[in-house]
């Protein structure tokens, strides 16, 4: 059974952790700093089934790695990692910025974050998804009737059944998306949750900062 590394301890993070620990992952959560309030409370939350360390430790931890940041944090936060030693490389990130107050992608159309995810994580395996239902509904999808279908993409067919194989102990209905290039729909899906949300008056699932990258 695959350690997972889990690259962020926010929403995303604490509510995968939360749902692969029970299901007896060994989860390691990287984090800039492991004394913060916000790591101590994601590893309370995880009741001692996780460990916090920093970035590049937690990947030399993990057999299979998953990224959980806000997109302004991405590119930095992997540069901090010398190489992912061919590890698959879980893409749940969306490039989400604010514009005028609009949400919108950072990157589209012709390239995607998933794209410049595998530019940026030497020697990673990278593989799109988990990126597209909220975190409030990651921690036990297997409780939706019908079960999520949740997507994945990625250029190595290995990664991605490893991927896909993960995705479903989540409990969701795990559906290979092909070669990375995915990614382009993919994203632009994540803002149809996200517009839903709003649309039925939920809190905004997603960092808000009013301005800039979140
Ligand atoms: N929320 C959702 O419903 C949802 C669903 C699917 C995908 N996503 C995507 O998943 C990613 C994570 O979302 P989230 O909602 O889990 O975010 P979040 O709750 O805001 O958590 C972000 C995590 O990233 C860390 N972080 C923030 N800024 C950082 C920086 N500059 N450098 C290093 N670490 C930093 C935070 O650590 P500190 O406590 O130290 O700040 C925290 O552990 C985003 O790309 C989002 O678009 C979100």
């Amino acid at each position: 059974m695959p350690h997972i590394a889990i690259l962020g301890a926010g929403a995303v993070g604490t509510a995968l952790a939360t749902n692969w620990a029970a299901r007896g992952h060994e989860i390691t959560f990287g984090v800039r700093d492991a004394d913060s309030e916000s790591a101590r409370k994601a590893l309370n939350m995880l009741g001692g089934r996780a460990r916090g360390t920093h970035f590049a430790d937690a990947v030399t931890a993990g057999d299979v790695v998953v990224l959980a940041l806000p997109w302004r944090a991405v590119e930095a936060t992997l540069a901090g990692v010398d190489d992912f030693g061919g590890r698959v490389l879980i893409d749940a990130t969306n490039p989400l910025e604010f514009v005028d107050g609009s949400l919108r992608l950072a990157v589209g159309h012709t390239t995607s974050g998933g794209e410049r995810v595998a530019e940026w994580a030497r020697g990673a395996r990278v593989v799109k998804t988990l990126n597209q239902i909220g975190a409030e509904r990651m921690a036990e999808p297997s409780a939706l009737s019908p079960k999520p279908v949740m997507f994945a993409a990625g250029d190595d067919p290995e990664a991605r059944e490893e991927a896909l194989a993960l995705i479903a102990d989540l409990g969701f209905e795990a559906q290979d998306f092909g070669p990375l290039a995915g990614a382009r729909l993919l994203e632009p899906f994540a803002l149809t949750w996200i517009h839903m949300a709003l649309v039925r008056g939920e809190l905004l699932p997603v960092s808000w900062t009013g301005s800039g990258v979140i």
